[in-house]
């Protein structure tokens, strides 16, 4: 057979795009190349390094008939008179209550009103030294403002950002992106585009609350950890949310700290103990549990067993939370356990992030993001009574217009919430 036109013609162009492929190819790898070698040396920005996990101490905890109690808020997101309206309906009292926040202090939105209150509500937070955890919002503020604190070590800095601040001290860097982006190119400033790393929204909500606020915020924020443990109620706190289990292996795998009794204890009749091995045990040997950006951010699990940020794919991880705590069937029966039963106690995770979903009581998850922020509800837990009432004197306050819900143990707790004004 010999070569035709047709043959040639058809070989010819694909030989040409063959070497138009490698051509895009190779540029492709040089350009990144480049970008590498002019990217500046960033500084550790996200501040993981404190403490991922924080203890409460038992003495909190609402037991015993002290009347005491303890007040969980969801995200508040700068609305500090919804947090002020929300601490009088549940009556407040900070010499018997104790607060906690589930983190996103700070506003979404550039407007200046928003960022004073976002101010505001740090402000509180840290004067009071108000226990919480960490938000995926907090997280990028506190990265901001480590941002900041880098630029203002370069000489010049402390000029650039002042221009940016005096030139454009509304500009919202999402919805104005290639307005900003015109002026810094054209600008005196136009070097310092390259200090800013990818993805980053220069003077956006973030940046603008990192830049409003004291060295005493950021600390507080900085000081906030991933997770709060309470020992005595067997309860974890976090912005986003745990796994109960590896979701890549079976539930009764040997791996899975829920299919066998913490090995370390030395007394295997303290059950309180090994129940606290068991559950800090969850926390250090599942990976995502040891991963902040998916304590920050998790909403669901995929089908095929990756944690995601999504709640419009694969199943909630509160459903996969609560479902496996209800296959705890104490540590007492001893033998073989069923892959429907594992030798266990359930315990609860407290949590925010998912305003999409709202209010979410389940047995053993509490999910308290009821959307303030989009003119929706803020809402607070309030753990007031523990297994032996009655209190006598003692006997704690309870908000008018609360829902009674089946908490811990034995325990009971109540939901209060707010409306909003967007
Ligand atoms: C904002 O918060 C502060 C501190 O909690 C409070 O004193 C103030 O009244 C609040 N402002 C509004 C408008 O609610
Ligand atoms: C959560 O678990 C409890 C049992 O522990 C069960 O009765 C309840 O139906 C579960 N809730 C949801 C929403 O799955």
């Amino acid at each position: 057979m010999s070569w035709s036109g047709d043959h040639f013609r058809y070989c010819a162009s694909f030989i040409v795009l063959a070497f138009f492929l490698t051509f895009m190819f190779v540029s492709g790898l040089l350009e990144e190349t480049n970008k590498r070698h002019i990217q500046p040396n960033f500084p550790d920005f996200g501040h993981y390094a404190g403490d991922f996990v924080q203890n409460i101490p038992d003495n909190l905890f609402p037991e015993g008939g002290l009347g005491k109690r303890i007040v969980v808020i969801g995200d508040i997101h700068g609305m500090n008179s919804s947090l002020t309206y929300l601490l009088d309906e549940v009556l407040y009292d900070p010499s018997r209550d104790t607060l906690i926040h589930l983190g996103d202090l700070e506003t979404k939105t550039t407007q200046s009103q928003a960022i004073s209150d976002s101010i505001h509500v740090l402000s509180f937070m840290t004067s009071h030294k108000i226990l919480g955890v960490r938000g995926n919002n907090d997280q990028k503020v506190i990265e901001w403002r480590t941002w900041m604190d880098w630029i203002l070590s370069h000489s010049g800095g402390r000029e650039w950002l002042a221009a940016m601040d005096k030139q454009w001290p509304d500009l919202d860097g999402d919805h104005h992106k290639a307005e900003l982006n015109d002026l810094i190119k054209t600008s005196e400033y136009g070097d310092w585009a390259k200090m800013v790393p990818k993805g980053w929204r220069l003077l956006g909500a973030h940046y603008r609350v990192a830049r409003a606020m004291s060295r005493e915020h950021f600390d507080y924020l900085r000081s906030l950890p991933l997770v709060l443990y309470s020992p005595a109620g067997h309860l974890f706190f976090v912005h986003a949310g745990l796994l109960p289990s590896n979701p890549k292996l079976p539930a009764y795998d040997r791996k899975q700290p829920l299919s066998h009794w913490p090995a370390a204890a030395d007394d295997q009749h303290d059950i309180a103990k090994l129940r606290n091995l068991q559950e800090l045990a969850v926390l250090a040997d599942i990976p995502e549990n040891k991963d902040p950006s998916t304590v920050l951010n998790i909403r669901s699990v995929t089908d095929g067993g990756h944690a995601s940020a999504s709640s419009k794919t694969g199943t909630p991880w509160s459903q996969i939370w609560n479902d496996t705590m209800s296959k705890c069937s104490g540590m007492d029966a001893g033998g073989t356990y069923e892959p429907t039963s594992l030798p266990c106690y359930p315990f609860t995770v407290i949590y925010g992030h998912a305003a999409t979903r709202g209010l979410d009581i389940k047995r053993w998850s509490i999910g308290l993001d009821t959307g303030c922020v989009y003119g929706r509800r803020l809402s607070a837990l309030v753990i007031d009574e523990s297994p032996t009432p009655p209190f006598g004197d003692n006997t704690p306050p309870r908000a008018p217009d609360s829902q009674q819900i089946g908490f811990g143990d034995e325990g009971r707790a109540h939901v209060v919430s707010v409306t909003c004004m967007a």
